[in-house]
This record gives structure tokens, C-alpha cells and sequence, in this order.
């Protein structure tokens, strides 16, 4: 079992200066998605609304089919709203053409997908590297390879950094697609499951990881998951049912909403999993943790 690089102790290369007054970068308004389905129609989001601030690390949480997949692919402007409006950075993106969703896709978004989508002839280093090649950035070789080279080490991939795809385990792969995620230092990153298929110690690593880019770089972090403990970590968590969200809560003290009275056995968890904690204590945890 290889080691994942424990990143606390370890610069990253080329960091962005941050200076950060909060802004929404990502707005969903009253979002609904309608699936076709042979004569029938699949409601998969029924109006969704919520906001996320630039730097936020936010979980968007619920059970299988509740809708998560479908809103990430929304604000990726993978998928399109059947209804309602997805702003990235104050834009609409239905209002964007082709070359500006190209653009946005490749400055401002990085993706995790739930299947890796990796480049199968091409081997660890390259694949990471690949995004890089797409842009117009001019860095030097150097410096890319030391950015290259940190990510690598920062999954724990050293030691195959020149297999391919398909000589790596689910969970290797899964972290190529994280490093390759991040190479473009995207002010954004979309994870769908983004430790759906790693052991929980590897897990928490990477999420450490990716809550270090998140402080350092101010890279807002929006991911799904089913694991309690990346639910913990994050400081804003929507929660979903069959398409709708029944809690919205951010856990820095700043603001608390609890939405949709009645919103079932979702929010009677989270009511009494916040029972007796003062404003901020999770942030702090979480904070104090990675
Ligand atoms: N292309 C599609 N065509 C028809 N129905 C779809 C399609 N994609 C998703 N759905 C349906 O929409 C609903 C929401 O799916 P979605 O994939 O967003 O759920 P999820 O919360 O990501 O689930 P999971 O935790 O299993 O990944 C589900 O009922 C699903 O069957
Ligand atoms: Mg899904």
C-alpha cells in the first residue's frame, strides 16, 4: 500500500495570492430538470435554489437518485436546466456561446467525474498534464513539471507516475482524475463521488488535499458525497430529497437556514446532529483537522 503524501507539510508550487471578499460564483435559480422517459417524464430536479460563495467548500449531500449528478452537471454546463437559471461568476450560462463555454470549461471549471474519464493511452504525468496543453498559458517546462510533480505526490501516485489508466486500480485512477482536476488551478472544481472508490484514510487525504487548495487558492470546492465524515469537513452542505433541497446550512456562523419545514428524516438527522454546537464549531474543527 503505497503512502499519500501528507500535504500539510508541503508548499504549492506557483500558489495564487488571495484576496478574498466573498462573492456568489456559483447561483442556482429555481432549477428543475425533466428527463424524458420513454411516454413518461423524470422529475430529477424539482426547483432548486441556492447560492455558493467564492471559497466555499460545500457538500452537496442526499440519497441515491435525490438529484446530486444532475445539479453538478448543471452548474458544469455539461447538462442544461429544464427550467430556471445557473449563474457561474454573475453570468447565465444559457446566455454564453460556444467559444465562452469553452473558456469557462477550461479557466474557471475542473471536474471530478464519477467515472474517471481519463486518457487511456496516455500515462499518469500526462494525463495530469493534459489540461495544461489546452490553454494558452505560457510556463515554463520547469515549472510545470514541478506543479506536475506536486500533484502527483500530493495523491500518492509517485511510484506510477508512467502507468496508464488501465494499470492503475479504480482508486489510483480516481486520483489522477483529481490532480488532473486541479492543473489548471481552476477557481472552481465540480467532484461528483470524488471518493466513491478510495479507502477512507486515502480519502481523508485527498480531501485534506483538496481543503488546502481550497484555503491557499481560494479554489471553490463543490462536490456530492454519501461519507459523513467529507459531509463533516465541508462548511456548507445542501441536502436533497427527491429533487429538492430540504437543508441549506453553512457551518462558519455567518448564516444558518433550515429549510422546508417537515423535510423528513434528512433534516431530523441534521437537527440532531447540530444540537448543542455553537456557531462555527465544525468550521473550527474542520479547520483545526486538516
Ligand atoms: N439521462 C437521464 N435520463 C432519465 N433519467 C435520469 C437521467 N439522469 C438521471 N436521471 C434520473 O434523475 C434522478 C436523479 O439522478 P441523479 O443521477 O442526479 O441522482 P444522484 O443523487 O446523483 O444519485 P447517486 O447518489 O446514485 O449518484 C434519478 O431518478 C435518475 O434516475
Ligand atoms: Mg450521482
Amino acid at each position: 500500500m503505497e503512502r499519500v503524501a501528507t500535504v500539510s507539510e508541503r508548499q504549492i508550487p506557483g500558489g495564487r495570492t488571495v484576496e478574498g471578499d466573498r462573492q456568489a460564483v456559483v447561483e442556482l435559480i429555481d432549477v428543475t430538470k425533466v428527463y424524458p422517459l420513454g411516454k413518461t417524464e423524470v422529475h430529477a430536479v424539482r426547483g432548486v435554489s441556492f447560492a455558493v460563495e467564492k471559497g466555499e467548500f460545500i457538500s452537496i449531500t442526499g440519497p441515491s437518485g435525490s438529484g446530486k449528478s444532475t445539479i453538478l452537471n448543471m452548474i458544469g454546463c455539461i447538462d442544461t436546466p429544464t427550467s430556471g437559471v445557473v449563474k457561474i461568476n454573475g453570468t447565465e450560462t444559457s446566455s454564453l456561446k460556444d467559444k465562452q463555454l469553452t473558456a469557462l470549461r477550461h479557466k474557471t471549471l475542473g471536474f471530478i467525474f464519477q467515472s474517471f474519464n481519463l486518457i487511456p493511452v496516455l500515462d499518469v504525468y500526462e494525463n495530469i498534464e493534459f489540461p495544461l496543453l489546452l490553454g494558452k498559458e505560457k510556463r515554463s517546462k520547469a515549472e510545470t513539471r514541478e506543479w506536475i510533480d506536486f500533484l502527483i505526490e500530493a495523491v500518492g501516485l509517485q511510484p506510477y507516475r508512467k502507468h496508464k489508466p488501465a494499470e492503475l486500480s479504480g482508486g489510483q485512477r480516481q486520483r489522477v482524475a483529481i490532480a488532473r482536476a486541479l492543473a489548471t488551478k481552476p477557481t472552481i472544481v465540480l467532484a461528483d463521488e470524488p471518493t466513491a472508490n478510495l479507502d477512507s484514510k486515502t480519502g481523508l487525504s485527498i480531501i485534506e488535499l483538496m481543503k488546502r487548495l481550497n484555503r491557499e487558492l481560494q479554489t471553490t470546492f463543490i462536490f456530492s458525497t454519501h461519507d459523513p465524515k467529507i459531509v463533516e469537513i465541508a462548511d456548507h452542505v445542501i441536502r436533497l430529497q427527491d429533487g429538492l433541497v430540504v437543508e441549506d446550512v453553512r457551518r462558519n456562523g455567518a448564516q444558518r437556514q433550515e429549510l422546508a419545514a417537515g423535510a423528513g428524516a434528512a433534516a431530523g438527522e441534521t437537527a440532531r446532529e447540530s444540537a448543542g454546537e455553537a456557531p462555527g464549531g465544525p468550521a473550527q474543527k474542520a479547520g483545526g483537522a486538516s
